[in-house]
């Protein structure tokens, strides 16, 4: 995959972000850019503080220090009212697809603009579910109930609901933890096709290396607070530093046996 236009008007910029829960210091110095249309993946061990960034980005969590920049803005003053339209730029997948389980479908996709747009027709709902049904690749299954689907069905659903309010931001918290290896694949493709139909930014957090290098345009690697290593797949199988060394060799060893 091409490596992302580093010159590119950065959709999302954090600088200096500094996090910690009373005397837990999670994040320490936290810098990072990532391009419009462009997709970043963040790797880094269990505790690492993945989630707590990606936080930070919808301003579910505020920083003790430094800035969030979301499409030009810093949103760390944000109020209760400017975040909430803030958050209308972003669609979320996380690990769970989160779906309803008494609802079908349809019921499911249209949820986001059943509570935000309530000025749209039935007949305009209809057409908007059918059209981001599409985009993940799922048409006609409107009535069905999510207990019906595959994994990886359920995934794209989500990603159809995530995407209903056009967002310019999705972010993907482990999305393809326990998932088997076809599904996972599947999930990466549904990543790649929401960033070439829709031209989204994207982050993925993953702890799933092959993923991440198969979707990332840039990987980030965060540990100890901060990010040691940031740069394409190919650099960061270059890359020199120890602690991504040691978090990369688990998974060659692994890719070699196998
Ligand atoms: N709201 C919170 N209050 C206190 N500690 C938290 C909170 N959220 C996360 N943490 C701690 O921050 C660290 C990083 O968490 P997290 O970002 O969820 O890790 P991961 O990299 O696995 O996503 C963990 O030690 C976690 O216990
Ligand atoms: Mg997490």
């Amino acid at each position: 995959m091409a490596a992302a236009d580093q010159t590119a008007r950065p959709m999302i910029e954090i600088v200096d972000l500094h996090k910690s829960f009373g005397s837990h210091t999670v994040l320490s110095g936290i810098n990072l850019k990532v391009p419009q249309g462009s997709t970043l993946v963040i790797l880094g061990g269990s505790g690492s503080g993945k989630t707590v960034m990606m936080k930070h980005m919808i301003g579910l969590l505020k920083p003790d220090q430094g800035q969030v920049i979301i499409d030009g803005d810093d949103i760390v003053p944000y109020g209760a009212v400017q975040l909430e339209q803030l958050r209308k730029k972003f669609g979320m997948v996380f690990q769970a697809a989160a779906l309803f389980d008494s609802m079908t479908v349809y019921q499911n996709v249209a949820f986001p603009v059943l509570e935000h747009r309530k000025e749209l027709s039935e007949a305009k709902v209809r057409a908007l579910v059918k059209e981001k049904l599409a985009v993940v690749g799922l048409s006609g299954i409107e009535e069905r109930y999510p207990a019906d689907l595959s994994g990886g069905m359920r995934k794209r659903v989500g990603l159809a609901r995530a995407i209903m309010l056009e967002p310019k931001i999705v972010l993907y918290d482990e999305p393809t933890t326990g998932l088997d290896p076809i599904t996972t694949d599947s999930v990466d493709q549904m990543i790649l096709d929401a960033k070439r139909h829709l031209g989204v930014t994207s982050v993925v957090i993953s702890h799933d290396i092959a993923s991440a290098f198969k979707v990332a345009d840039n990987v980030a690697f965060l540990s100890q607070g901060v990010i040691v290593e940031q740069g394409t797949p190919a650099q960061l199988r270059h890359s020199t530093n120890p602690a991504l060394r040691a978090y990369l060799s688990t998974w060659f060893d692994l890719e070699r046996r196998s």
